[in-house]
């Protein structure tokens, strides 16, 4: 079987740029040409011709992968969609780990990523930046992981409950 998209790899390319230079927050740009000499897959749910969400995913060793890069356009957010990538992504998933990382005042990011299963392990503190929960210079980039396994899973995100009694995330992390 041969599936053709209408849109060509060109423009999905072009716009997965356009939403990650807009709405992720990096300092670098994104420029098709820079995406396509990577290995990165882009996982991409269009509506229309558009593509409504995105979410990459690198495979760094046998062990890890990390998802990143994950992004719904405005008029697409609370449907979903971020949720059915993050689906897909772990079904695609080649290695027993998946990780992510987040900015401490992404609450959108860390609430998707923690109902995907992920749990927070590390908070490292970057001095750049304005936290919005503090008001203050610098934010937290927190690690999280997940395994792939699901029994795996519940296990490790039971022990850093345990560890973090029941406080998952923001409080403890936002500030140093
Ligand atoms: C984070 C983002 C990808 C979520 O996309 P989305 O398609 O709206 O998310 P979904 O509809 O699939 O929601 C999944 C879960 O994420 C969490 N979530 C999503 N948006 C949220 C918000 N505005 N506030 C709080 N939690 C939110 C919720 O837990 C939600 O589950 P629920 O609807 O059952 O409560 C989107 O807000 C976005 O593109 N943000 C800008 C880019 C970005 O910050 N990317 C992450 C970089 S690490």
């Amino acid at each position: 079987m041969r599936i053709v998209s209408t849109l060509t790899r060109d423009e999905i390319a072009g716009q997965i740029c356009e939403l990650i230079n807009k709405y992720n927050g990096w300092a670098r740009r994104f420029t098709p040409a820079r995406l396509k000499a990577t290995d990165t897959t882009y996982v991409v749910e269009l509506v229309g011709n558009k593509v409504a969400g995105v979410g990459g995913m690198r495979k760094l060793s046998n062990a890890q992968t990390e998802f990143m890069h994950l992004c719904v356009r405005p008029e697409f957010r609370r449907l979903g969609i971020a949720n059915l990538l993050s689906k897909k992504r772990l079904c695609l998933l080649e290695t027993p780990i998946a990780l992510s990382y987040i900015r401490s005042d992404n609450i959108p990011s860390i609430n998707n990523s923690i109902k995907s299963g992920f749990v927070p392990i590390k908070a490292d503190y970057k001095k750049g930046g304005y936290n919005i929960l503090t008001s203050k210079r610098g934010y937290s980039l927190l690690t999280f992981i997940r395994f792939k396994n699901e029994g795996s899973n519940t296990t490790l995100r039971n022990v850093f409950k345990e560890i973090l009694h029941g406080t998952l995330f923001i409080g403890s992390y936002s500030t140093v």
